[in-house]
């Protein structure tokens, strides 16, 4: 079986990388469906981009028809979003986002502690700071008793994060927003495809932004996308992601505002486009292998399908499978289980990322440098104080399988096989 390569795989990643790269390009041109690796061409992407090769014009401009635009008109459609923005990546997406809602030097943006350490570079590299909050224990995303608790006075805005694709529940995200006079960000990078209270993810926020980076629910190197409803804001993203030229945008040629080069490539577009299209089939599968997925594990006391705030399958975009774990009703430890699915070759991870209060940067006050203004001695605290529902989540009640365990059957079986078999090995040991 195929699958029982993968641990031959892992190894000669290790020992011979250039020959490994070149295995993993020839099966991925060959075989790519069948052996379920992911990201994978979902549409005509070589011919996409060929066209857009064979034109004159590779870079973003505003005439009629091109790539960006065709895709910020179907994206926009796809998430029920009046108004599409393409830009460079999920970070640019978010730094333009605050700058665009008026976010200024020494005001605070809540994020959870958890989320990707990207979001919280973003906040201060648009000279705001970033404060942040623990998540739920059951749910694993936006702890909104606690984010109360961290709004201060220099509150302007709360990032809700679709975390790993599962939907972040955006009523209670907006009725707090609404509450305490902030903006909402949506941050649906992993969420393409989520649905909350029957709406995408991505149409709750004040903007949602989505990135097509690395591990991302469509992909196409890096890319991203912000969506919004308000007319105004478009515009002024659209100058934002261009120098802040207001020419295009707005008809004077002036730049007003601290702004970005943070446009997307006309050949990143056409990728976009042929992934978008392919993408809703891609989810309809990998929902259904989610479904085999959890029958398969209902007889594991202690192991349950983590679905954030929604409670059906179709609600989540998967782009991790996130599982809880009770690790004492289950009897093995998620140590272990990690151990066994790497060296077994089978995707697996974090529920969550590290605490981003834990990385250097943040631990260590080299972030001290780049508060503007505010009250540094309150973001001091925030740092350092305890977020014990993510900790935990990161280190015993929680993981998530890849996609690519759902894409092939094979590697489906072999996930289940590795997960029965380090479950029973745990139980012994
Ligand atoms: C939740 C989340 N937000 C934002 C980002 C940043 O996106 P990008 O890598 O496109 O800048 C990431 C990247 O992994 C992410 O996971």
């Amino acid at each position: 079986m195929l699958y029982r390569l993968l641990p031959l795989l892992v190894k000669l990643r290790t020992v011979s990388p250039g020959l490994y790269y070149l295995v993993i390009r020839l099966a991925k041109r060959f075989m790519g469906a069948s052996l379920g690796v992911y990201p994978r061409v979902m549409g005509n992407e070589l011919a996409a981009v060929k066209a857009v090769l064979e034109s004159s014009q590779w870079n973003m401009a505003y005439g009629r028809g091109l790539a960006h635009e065709r895709l910020e008109h179907e994206f926009a459609d796809s998430v029920g979003s009046k108004y599409a923005i393409a830009v460079a990546s999920g970070g640019v997406a978010l730094q333009m986002s605050m700058r665009a809602l008026g976010l200024k030097p020494g005001d605070e943006t809540v994020v959870q502690v958890d989320t990707c350490s990207a979001t919280a570079l973003a906040v201060m590299n648009a000279g705001v700071t970033p404060i942040f909050a623990d998540v739920s224990a059951e749910t694993f995303m936006l702890d909104f008793d606690d984010v109360r608790r961290r709004i201060g006075p220099s509150s302007k805005a709360l990032i809700a994060t679709h975390m790993w694709g599962n939907p972040e529940d955006m009523a209670a995200a907006r009725a707090l927003a609404n509450e305490r006079g902030l903006k909402l960000i949506e941050d649906a990078c992993l969420g393409l495809g989520a649905v909350v209270g029957g709406r995408p993810a991505g149409s709750w926020g004040d903007v949602g932004v989505f990135s097509f980076g690395c591990i991302k629910p469509i992909q196409t190197g890096e890319g991203g996308m912000i969506v919004t409803n308000d007319e105004g804001l478009a515009r002024e993203l659209r100058s934002l992601r261009h120098w802040g030229d207001r020419a295009i945008e707005f008809g004077v040629r002036d730049t007003t505002t601290l702004a970005w080069n943070g446009r997307m490539s006309e050949l990143i577009a056409a990728v976009a486009r042929e992934q978008l299209k392919g993408y809703p089939k891609h989810l309809a599968e990998l929902r259904n292998a989610v479904e085999d997925f959890r029958g398969e594990i209902a007889s594991y006391a202690g192991l349950s399908l983590c679905l954030g705030s929604g409670d059906a399958i179709a609600s989540s975009a998967f782009t991790q499978v996130v599982l809880k774990l009770d690790e004492t009703q289950l009897g093995a430890k998620k140590a272990d289980l990690l151990a066994r699915f790497a060296v077994s070759g089978v995707p697996a991870w974090q529920a969550n990322f590290e605490l981003i209060n834990s990385l250097t940067f943040f631990k260590q006050g080299g972030w001290r440098d780049w508060i503007l203004r505010g009250d540094i001695e309150r973001v001091a605290d925030n740092y350092a104080s305890a977020f014990p529902n993510a900790e935990k989540l990161y280190q015993s009640n929680g993981f998530g399988f890849g996609k690519p365990n759902f894409l092939s059957s094979g590697n489906f079986r072999n996930m289940i096989s590795v997960l029965n078999s380090a479950i029973e090995n745990g139980r012994k040991s």
